[in-house]
């Protein structure tokens, strides 16, 4: 699946993805503005920001970036951000494995599901990596496949037709980190089943 395929797929996701994702991952966003500890003045990315779901839940006196690589889930979140004067906002057009910053310029970066949407999300953390301070907050917000047996076969076995409609249910977790080079540093579960969690790894240098 090519990034130019999963643009495709969110843009036609815009129109009714409010109405279908706002309640369904709700409970991993409201985990977001506790996790990521901010500060007055911290300068923060949203990754994959899509319809702009987290940024009200966020406070008011950091600034923040949202990118995405869908021009349609984009369109959305400007009309959330102008309709509650979120001025502290920004929005781009950018891919999550090119971005457009340079290094060490975020005190805190966030992808809530974002990295099983992705065809590399092992480049999208190192990214994210990237542009975050060291010593500042990676947290990622996600499904990873499950830990037991049974759990796990049914994530690989229906991952092609999830994937197709935009997101694969067989992402491990323990891998990507180790893959990244990142060490856990909280780590809660979202859902009942503890499939879907909020993972936050401290920056360990300067890409
Ligand atoms: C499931 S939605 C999540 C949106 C939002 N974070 C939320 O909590 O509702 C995934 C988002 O990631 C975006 N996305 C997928 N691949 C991307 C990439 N390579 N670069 C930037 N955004 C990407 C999609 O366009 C979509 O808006």
């Amino acid at each position: 699946m090519s990034v130019q395929y999963v643009e495709k797929v969110y843009n036609f996701w815009s129109f009714s993805y409010d109405f279908v994702f706002r309640r369904v991952f709700a409970s991993g966003r409201e985990l977001a503005p506790q996790l990521l500890n901010l500060f007055p003045g911290h300068k923060m990315l949203e990754v994959g920001v899509g319809t702009g779901l987290t940024l009200p839940l966020l406070p008011r006196d950091i600034d923040i970036t949202g990118i995405d690589v869908s021009q349609g889930m984009l369109n959305k979140a400007s009309k959330r951000v102008a309709k509650l004067g979120l001025d502290n906002v920004k929005l781009a057009k950018m891919d999550a494995t090119k971005l457009e910053f340079p290094d060490s310029t975020f005190d805190r970066v966030l992808a809530a599901y974002v990295v099983s949407v992705v065809p590399d999300p092992v480049a999208v953390v190192r990214e994210m990596m990237r542009v975050c301070k060291p010593g500042g907050y990676l947290l990622i917000i996600n499904h990873f496949c499950s830990e037991h047996f049974f759990g796990r076969l049914f994530d690989k076995l229906v991952s092609p037709i999830t994937y197709r409609i935009g997101f694969n249910t067989n992402l491990d977790l323990y891998k990507l980190v180790e893959r990244c080079g990142l060490k856990i540093d909280v780590l809660q579960r979202v859902d009942f089943l503890g499939n879907w969690k909020a993972v936050r790894c401290v920056n360990p240098k300067a890409q």
